[in-house]
C-alpha cells in the first residue's frame, strides 16, 4: 500500500497512548507481527466512542495511509473515522500492555493469540505447515489421509486412548455376566478401538501402491509424561517411501529439515526476529548453522561408548541395551557434535516391531534425528519387508499376529524395501522459535490433567 492511499483497516487495539489531543492506537489484524499505528485527533470521534477504544477493542478505521513522522513504523493511518465494532471492558480484559508470563497466557488460551508471542507462534506454525506440503509436493509425494480411529497399536507401546460408546459404569445393559474383553463385542466397532499414535502402518499400505506418500495430522499418546516436550495430542508429518533404505531415509530427513527451516525463515522473518530478540538470542544463528553443515551420523553403539567416556554424572548411567534418555540425547547433540545428529541401529528390544532387523540379529535399522535444545525431533526407520522376520518380531513383542494379518499381507504380496519417518510438528516449532514449553506452540494444549477450552 502506497503512502497517501485512503484505506480501511480492521483489527484489535493492542495499546493506546494519548498525548496533547492526539490518540495513538496500535492495531493488529493478525496478518503480521508489526502493528498498524492509527492516529486520531480530538474532534474526529464523539468523546463517548473515543473513551471506549481501549486495549482489546475491535475497530474499523478509515483514513489516509501516510509516511510516519515518528520512528517505529514506516507508515501510519491518519484516521478520518473509526467504527467501534466490539468493546473490551478494561476492568476485565485480561491482556494488558505489560508482558504476561507464559503460564498466565496458557490460562487464557482463548485470547492468547492476540499476544505478540502467541500471534507469532501461530503464523510460524502456518508457514511451517505450508513448508511441509511444499517440500513433499515439489518432490512428487502424494498427500494421503490416514485414520485417527484405529484398532492397532502402531508403536506397540500401549500408550493409547481407548474410544468407546459403552456406558461408563459396568458392563453393557441386559448382560451383567460379561468381562471387559467380551464387552468390546457390544461396543461401537465390535472390538476395542483407540485414537491413533501414528499413521505409519496405513501409510505403508499406500506407499506400497503409490510410491512416495506422506500423511500429516493429529496423533494421540496417553503416556503420562508431564514434560515440556510431550503432548497427549500433537501433530505429526510422516513420509513413507517405497524402494527406499535407511540411507535414503536419512538423506531425505536432513534435506527436509534444512528446507523447512529456510522456507519458514523466508516467509516469517518478522516473527523469527521477534523470537530471537525476546525469547532466545541464539536461534537465528543456530538455524543458519543447521542449514550449512552436514548432520553428524553415529550408531547407537558408538553413542553409548561416547556417553560412557563422557566425564559427567548421569541420572541414568548409559549402558548398551538401555534407551537414550533426554540427558544423553542432549549431550550428544549439544556438547559432543554441537549440531544435529542422526543416531542409527538401535537394539531391537527398545524399538517398535516393524523395524528391519540388521544382520547382527541384535540391532534394527532405526534412526532418530536429535537436535540441540530439543533432543529427538524425528523418529524413523527402514521397515522390515521380509515376511518371516516381521512375523517373528511381532510374536517376540507379544503382538496378536492374527489381527495384523492385513499388515503382513504387504509382505505377502509384492513386498519391497521401504522406509519413512515421523517429525513432531510442535517439537519443530520449539526448535524454530526457541519457545521452551511445548504447551506454548499449539493453540489448545492437551496434557495429563489438562483439557481446557
Ligand atoms: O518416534 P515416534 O514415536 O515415531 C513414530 O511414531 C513413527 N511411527 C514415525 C514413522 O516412522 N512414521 O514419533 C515421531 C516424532 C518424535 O520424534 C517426536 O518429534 C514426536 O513425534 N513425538 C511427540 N511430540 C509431542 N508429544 C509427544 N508425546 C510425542 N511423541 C512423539
Ligand atoms: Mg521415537
Amino acid at each position: 500500500m502506497k503512502p497517501g492511499a485512503g484505506i480501511n483497516a480492521r483489527g484489535w487495539v493492542k495499546t493506546r497512548r494519548d498525548s496533547k489531543g492526539i490518540h495513538f492506537l496500535q492495531v493488529n489484524d493478525g496478518s503480521c507481527f508489526q502493528d498498524l499505528q492509527v492516529v486520531v485527533e480530538d474532534g474526529v470521534l464523539p468523546e463517548e466512542i473515543l473513551a471506549r477504544i481501549t486495549t482489546g477493542a475491535c475497530i474499523k478505521a478509515a483514513g489516509d495511509l501516510i509516511e510516519s513522522p515518528a520512528a517505529g513504523q514506516a507508515v501510519e493511518l491518519r484516521a478520518s473515522d473509526i467504527i467501534l465494532i466490539g468493546d473490551a471492558d478494561p476492568a476485565f480484559y485480561p491482556l494488558q500492555k505489560k508482558g504476561h508470563s507464559m503460564e498466565f497466557l496458557r490460562e487464557i488460551a482463548h485470547l492468547r493469540a492476540r499476544s505478540n508471542t502467541f500471534g507469532a507462534v501461530c503464523r510460524v506454525r502456518n508457514a511451517l505447515s505450508d513448508a511441509i506440503h511444499r517440500f513433499f509436493q515439489d518432490r512428487g509425494f502424494q498427500y494421503i489421509h490416514t485414520p485417527l480411529l484405529t484398532a492397532s497399536d502402531c508403536e506397540g507401546a500401549g500408550a493409547m486412548f481407548r474410544v468407546t460408546t459403552l456406558p461408563l459404569n459396568g458392563p453393557p445393559p441386559n448382560d451383567d455376566s460379561k468381562g471387559s474383553d467380551a464387552d468390546s463385542a457390544e461396543d461401537f466397532f465390535g472390538k476395542p478401538a483407540y485414537l491413533t499414535v501414528s499413521g505409519q502402518l496405513e501409510a505403508e499400505c499406500l506407499a506400497l501402491a503409490l510410491g512416495n506418500v506422506y500423511t500429516f495430522g493429529p496423533t494421540f499418546r496417553a503416556e503420562n509424561s508431564n514434560t515440556p516436550r510431550h503432548l497427549a495430542e500433537f501433530w505429526m508429518v510422516e513420509p513413507e517411501m517405497a524402494f527406499c533404505d535407511l540411507d535414503d531415509d536419512m538423506e531425505l530427513a536432513e534435506e527436509f529439515l534444512k528446507f523447512i527451516i529456510r522456507y519458514v525463515r523466508g516467509r516469517r522473518e518478522d516473527d523469527l526476529q521477534f523470537f530471537n530478540k525476546r525469547i532466545d538470542s541464539t536461534i537465528l544463528a543456530n538455524l543458519d548453522n543447521v542449514c550449512e553443515a552436514p548432520f553428524g551420523k553415529i550408531t547407537y553403539t558408538e553413542a553409548i561408548e561416547w556417553l560412557q567416556k563422557a566425564d559427567r554424572k548421569w541420572d541414568y548411567p548409559p549402558f548398551w541395551g538401555a534407551d537414550l534418555q533426554s540427558e544423553h540425547e542432549r549431550y550428544l547433540t549439544e556438547e559432543l557434535f554441537k549440531k544435529p545428529i542422526i543416531v542409527t541401529d538401535y537394539p531391537k528390544e527398545i524399538k517398535a516391531f516393524y523395524m528391519r532387523l540388521n544382520d547382527d540379529g541384535k540391532t534394527v535399522r532405526a534412526m532418530d534425528v536429535l537436535v540441540p535444545r530439543i533432543g529427538e525431533i524425528i523418529g524413523g526407520s527402514q521397515r522390515e519387508e521380509r515376511f518371516n522376520e516381521l512375523s517373528s518380531a511381532m510374536r517376540l513383542q507379544g503382538l496378536d499376529v492374527e489381527s495384523y494379518s492385513w499388515y503382513l499381507d504387504l509382505r505377502r504380496y509384492g513386498s519391497v524395501p521401504h522406509a519413512g519417518f515421523g517429525l513432531g510438528l510442535e517439537r519443530m516449532l520449539m526448535y524454530l522459535t526457541g519457545m521452551k514449553n511445548i504447551r506454548d506452540v499449539i493453540p489448545f494444549p492437551r496434557t495429563p490433567g489438562s483439557i481446557e477450552f
